[in-house]
């Protein structure tokens, strides 16, 4: 735990790794840039991601400098590294006068799965335990995630976690060969989380 005991905790503040019935999430490290380049410079994976990954060097500075590995989960199976997760605490919107308040409150989420994994629910796995450690360990009291409207798989796992979608934007965002395309936006609040019925955690 941090030592001010008003800061909240952040992701190195926490004990790794977490296990879930077929994963293990642990902080992402530089050791990973292979595993990672792999399934990021796949064009299917590249076309929904916000940074291009083609080569080891561009996954290396875009995904692997000492601020993206504060923010990011390597998601294992059996040993190898099949995704990663990226947890990012910021301030929710406040009047001046009630700022402090709102400090550290919402997790921005956003996800990656290599390719030969989609379709098990890996990564809907991964997600649920990244909403427990967002709500019961860093103690947020909302989750937010954004994805392209076209990107189907994206939002159906959201939706599958019990994200609500709150927001639509309307041709919003600069897709790199899509033009102009519509957004959605995803949240969850920790009392929402808190009265939904999961499974018990594996230990
Ligand atoms: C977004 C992404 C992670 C979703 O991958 P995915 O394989 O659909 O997600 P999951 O691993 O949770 O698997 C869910 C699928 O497996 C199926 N499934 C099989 N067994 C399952 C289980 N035990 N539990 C849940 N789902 C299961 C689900 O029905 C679902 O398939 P469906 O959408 O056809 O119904 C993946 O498409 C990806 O990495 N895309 C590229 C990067 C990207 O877009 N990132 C997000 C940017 S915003």
């Amino acid at each position: 735990m941090p030592d001010d005991e008003n800061l909240r905790p952040g992701l190195t503040d926490l004990v790794w790794p977490r296990r879930t019935s077929r994963l293990t999430l642990r902080p992402l490290t530089v050791d990973d840039v292979d595993a990672v380049h792999a399934y990021r410079s796949d064009p299917d994976v590249g076309r929904w991601l916000g940074r291009p990954a083609r080569s080891r060097e561009e996954v290396m500075a875009s995904h692997f400098t000492e601020q993206d590995l504060a923010h990011s989960l390597a998601v294992e199976v059996s040993g190898a590294v099949v995704g990663d997760m990226m947890l990012v605490v910021e301030d929710a919107w406040a009047q001046r006068d009630v700022r402090e308040q709102a400090r550290g409150s919402v997790a921005v989420l956003a996800w990656v799965l290599s390719p030969v994994h989609h379709g098990r629910g890996l990564m809907t796995e991964a997600v649920e335990e990244l909403l427990r450690i967002c709500f019961e360990d860093l103690d947020v009291r909302r989750v937010r995630a954004e994805c392209f409207a076209l990107n189907e798989p994206s939002w159906r796992l959201m939706e599958r976690v019990g994200m609500r979608r709150e927001l639509h934007g309307v041709r919003d965002s600069l897709h790199r060969d899509l033009g102009w395309v519509d957004t959605l936006g995803y949240a969850l609040l920790a009392d929402e989380w808190r009265a939904a019925p999961r499974l018990p955690v594996v230990e």
